[in-house]
């Protein structure tokens, strides 16, 4: 093995990932006074959650009647009751003091006449326990509520002195012999350092996985690297077969129509000029949740009523509403629309198709954002050291589908929940757990491995050829043909990674050995989640199979667990979901499953 320059560190707590989870993880942690580091592949403020534009969810009746008891039977429903009844108690009973922290740590959201926060409707969000009509429940700031709540979240994470550590790869996790986490390794792309973190908590905040897919809203970043190292670790992911793709991606480009054009009017047609959602969701129409968007959006393509010259998109309209609402209200999106698709969305409806947005799966932890490792004696065993928050994390409040703007109300409850957390577990007199030399070492020869890989396969190929076969695979419909050739196609792949090239050996920006190390990350996702796919024969939620059009509770109301071996085998088992709330505040008969109509 080369030899390498190390730097080491030793924190109370180390972040990984400085997204929304990650910032408000670390603003917790340092505002109580624990010694935080924060390590980060971006800069923070160019995190994926700056790209979050709809907005943030919360039962704040600032423009209408709403409760946590509907915000909580909505975001059931949404999961298809796969979610974890208590998280989700959590997170919607949290939610209103969490956007209210927000709005006091100075995020500029868009206001109402009287100067209350604005809300606007989106999909799946209902009065009524589901009755309708749809609630005002998503807090904006224009549709640019991400980078509002990014900016202002690391703006106090380093006014309460948290020491950031930016453009540093983490890759690996350290572990001691006994399972205990304690730190992680990452490497400093600007100087080719390796600094060891040693901590007495780790909080995996590194976002989702959408990369594993040809078209996807996600930034390039989005490579699952939380996922990876949990993998590589033994530890096992949980509900990877649930992706979420967003109905409204811009045809060609992938980039986000926010969900909020439809919550401020928008609407979608097919070929025939037909608004074809009032056909499939006479309720909520074009406000149905996104896994049943996406799929009305994919049957009416597939029957002929596509729009454009391949019959193979579909017309989102915008161009009824007034010019200002547009200004005001959606300006990000008006700027996209010109830019991605050539589109004056005042004048002229944007052609749009589903894209992978959101992965429901990740990293199994409870409500107070600890990973677990269940066992068949304790379903919900904890790993000492390690959380995972945000997108990385499956709480799971999202289950099988995850509504529209409960992504940006989870990664500050959740994250502000680790640091909640961890006041109780981190003893911030005690001293800093030593190196365990043997992860470390092991750490170091996977890389010294891949910087000096000599194959013939360019990582670019092979993640072309990955990210096809999920696309074709296990899209937004499913079938045991196609999931039995991704499992094949992407195990083929797996395969084929012994024999990467990577060219450049250097340790200073280089983006060959990076984009490998994310492409080995991106493939723990990708494994897990056609394997997951493959084997779940129900529909429910995202995962919508044609040859088993039911939900089936009796067999399959419970967690998918996989755990992956080094010769890419996976190993798939089962925990339960979690049916019982965390208080007798809510109905049980309310929440108890259902079918789901829109
Ligand atoms: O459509 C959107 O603005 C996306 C929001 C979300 O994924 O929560």
């Amino acid at each position: 093995m080369s030899s390498y320059t190390y730097v080491d560190h030793a924190y109370d707590v180390v972040v990984v990932g400085a997204g929304g989870a990650g910032l408000r993880a670390t603003l917790g942690m340092a505002e109580q006074g624990l010694r935080t580091a924060c390590v980060t592949k971006v800069f923070p403020t160019r995190s994926h959650t700056v790209a979050a534009q709809g907005g943030i969810a919360a039962s704040l009746r600032n423009m209408g009647p709403d409760s946590w008891q509907w915000h909580m039977y909505d975001t059931i429903k949404g999961s298809d009751w796969l979610g974890d009844n208590d998280a989700i108690e959590y997170m919607v009973r949290e939610a209103p003091k969490a956007v209210y922290e927000l709005e006091h740590y100075g995020v500029p959201f868009s206001r109402t006449e009287e100067g209350k926060i604005y809300q606007r409707p989106f999909g799946g969000h209902m009065q009524n326990y589901g009755a309708g009509p749809p609630v005002q429940r998503t807090c904006a700031a224009a549709d640019r509520t991400g980078h509002a709540i990014l900016h202002t979240l690391y703006g106090q994470s380093v006014k309460h002195n948290a020491e950031f550590f930016i453009e540093y790869f983490a890759t690996d996790l350290l572990m001691t012999e006994d399972g205990r986490c304690v730190g992680v390794t990452a490497w400093r792309l600007d100087d080719g350092t390796i600094h060891r973190f040693r901590a007495k908590l780790v909080v995996l905040a590194t976002g989702g996985y959408g990369r594993a897919y040809f078209s996807a809203t996600s930034a390039h970043t989005c490579t699952g690297d939380g996922g990876g190292m949990v993998a590589r670790a033994g530890l096992p992911l949980q509900d990877m077969e649930f992706v979420q793709f967003h109905p409204t991606g811009i045809y060609g480009a992938g980039c986000l129509i926010t969900e909020g054009a439809r919550g401020e009017g928008g609407y979608l047609v097919n070929s025939e000029g037909e608004r074809f959602m009032e056909r499939y969701a006479p309720s909520a129409k074009d406000l149905a949740s996104r896994d049943v968007v996406s799929r009305c959006m994919t049957i009416e393509i597939r029957e002929g009523r596509g729009v454009g010259p391949k019959k193979d998109h579909i017309f989102l309209h915008l161009d009824h509403l007034p010019p200002d609402v547009l200004h005001e209200r959606l300006p990000g999106i008006s700027e996209s629309a010109k830019i991605f698709a050539g589109v004056d969305l005042t004048k002229e409806p944007i052609p749009v198709l589903p894209t992978v947005h959101y992965n429901m799966g990740g990293v199994p932890t409870n409500y107070w954002g600890e990973a677990l490792n269940p066992t068949a004696e304790n379903p919900d065993a904890v790993v000492p050291g390690l959380m995972a928050v945000g997108e990385a994390g499956c709480a799971s409040v999202h289950g099988g589908n995850r509504l529209g703007s409960n992504s940006l109300i989870d990664l500050v409850v959740f994250g502000r929940a680790a640091s909640i957390r961890a006041k109780e577990v981190v003893d911030a007199a005690a001293p800093v757990p030593s190196l365990p030399q043997a992860s470390a070492e092991q750490a170091m020869e996977r890389f010294d491995r891949m910087r000096h890989a000599k194959g013939h396969a360019p990582t670019a190929e092979l993640r072309l050829k990955m990210q096809k076969a999920m696309q074709e695979d296990a899209a937004v419909f499913r079938l045991e043909e196609s999931l039995q050739s991704g499992c094949r196609r992407i195990s083929e792949i797996w395969k084929e990674k012994a024999d990467i090239g990577v060219t450049d050996r250097s340790l200073i920006w280089n983006s060959d050995l990076m984009e490998s190390l994310e492409f080995e990350n991106l493939m723990a996702n990708a494994i897990t989640t056609v394997y997951g796919a493959e084997a779940r024969k129900e529909s429910r939620g995202a995962h919508a199979r044609e040859d088993y059009t039911e939900r089936d509770d009796a067999n399959w109301r419970k967690h998918t667990v996989s755990r992956l071996s080094e010769d890419g085998q996976v190993d798939l088992s089962y925990r339960p979901v979690h049916a019982d709330p965390l208080s007798d505040e809510i109905d049980l008969a309310k929440i108890a499953p259902k079918p789901r109509v829109y």
